[in-house]
């Protein structure tokens, strides 16, 4: 079998033309256009590219944004006092700080300081709780947005995913623990790997639904793959390219391989990446839809609801 190779920049393409939409109808029926602060502190180069891009990402669908860079030594209290304006400002519908942060600041007091309903990463304990929640009626719940991307790709690919043996690789807040709690409200069949992991190769041999978020270059090997499994590979890792010159981006996955084994699967990059800042635009479309239907409940604009994957 030769897999299909899913296309995430086509996908995430199709998701932003319909936040524009999503974002035109808003502006038109209450006045109100979405607008994202984010927060960057320091100087790493690739954090300082992955902001510029959903900003400027985040404009292309018709949002206002924000802009703050702060420097490496900023203190604690600062940042915070910046959230704190941020989460006053009612024309701020979608706050994020970007990961990671210096080590002298503590980055769980700076995510529980965001209003969870302006925290469009679903990073704030409220948001997880609420993930974890087997209460569907939670229709404000936020979610994490390479998982949210993740699984639109794989409901997309499968329709239903009741009853699928998931296995994930990768426990990280930002991916692989949401991401296992939506594939378990989709009823799969769940387990999450780990660096402990004794098994892993025979794990992933009955994985039906492969997610690796591990951050390891060539982790899982082709053969480990189930014969017509959905691969979902998260990994974005810079390795020297083989003739000493320069570098390229590969996942976790061994993907030559892997993909004669698969039925589909995510190549890196123009698989799951693409996919992350378009859902972090769905989310702060919601995030401003829901914060006007706050305001006024009354008002005919109602939001649309998380989506849901079971
Ligand atoms: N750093 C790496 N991924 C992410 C993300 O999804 N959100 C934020 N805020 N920081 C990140």
């Amino acid at each position: 079998m030769v897999a299909r190779i899913i296309d995430g920049k086509q996908r995430a393409a199709v998701l932003r033309r319909d936040i524009a939409i999503g974002v035109g109808h808003l502006r038109d029926e209450t006045g109100i256009t979405p607008k994202l602060a984010t927060i960057l502190v320091g100087n790493d180069p690739a954090s300082a590219i992955y902001v510029r891009r959903k900003a400027e990402q985040a404009a292309a669908v018709g949002m206002q944004t924000e802009s703050h860079r702060l420097c490496e030594t900023i203190a604690q209290a600062e940042l915070l006092s910046l959230i704190d304006a941020l989460n006053r400002d009612g024309a701020v519908h979608g706050i994020l700080v970007q990961l990671p942060l210096p080590q002298h600041i503590d980055k769980a007091a700076v995510l529980r300081a965001i209003d969870p309903a302006k925290d469009v990463d679903g990073f704030h304990p409220i948001n997880v709780g609420l993930l974890a929640s087997d209460d569907h009626a939670a229709l404000d719940r936020i979610i994490p947005c390479t998982p949210m991307g993740c699984m639109m790709l794989l409901v997309d690919e499968l329709g239903s995913l009741e009853g699928l043996n998931a296995v994930v690789v990768g426990c990280s807040n930002i991916v692989g623990r949401p991401m296992a709690q939506l594939l378990l409200q989709a009823r799969c069949t769940v387990s999450i790997a780990h660096i402990h992991t004794r098994n892993l190769p025979d794990l992933v041999a009955a994985a039906d639904i492969l997610v690796s978020a591990a951050g390891a270059p060539g982790l899982i090997k082709g053969a480990w793959v189930k014969a017509g499994a959905i691969v979902i590979d998260v990994g974005i890792n810079h390795v020297p390219n083989d003739d000493g010159h320069g570098s390229r981006i590969v996942g976790d996955v061994c993907f030559d391989e892997a993909k004669e084994r698969a039925s589909a699967i995510t190549p890196v990059p123009g698989g799951v990446g693409p996919m992350t800042i378009a859902c972090l635009l769905e989310n702060t479309l919601r995030a401003a839809s829901a914060l006007q239907a706050r305001d006024l409940p009354n008002s005919e604009t109602r939001k649309k609801g998380t989506p849901q994957f079971a």
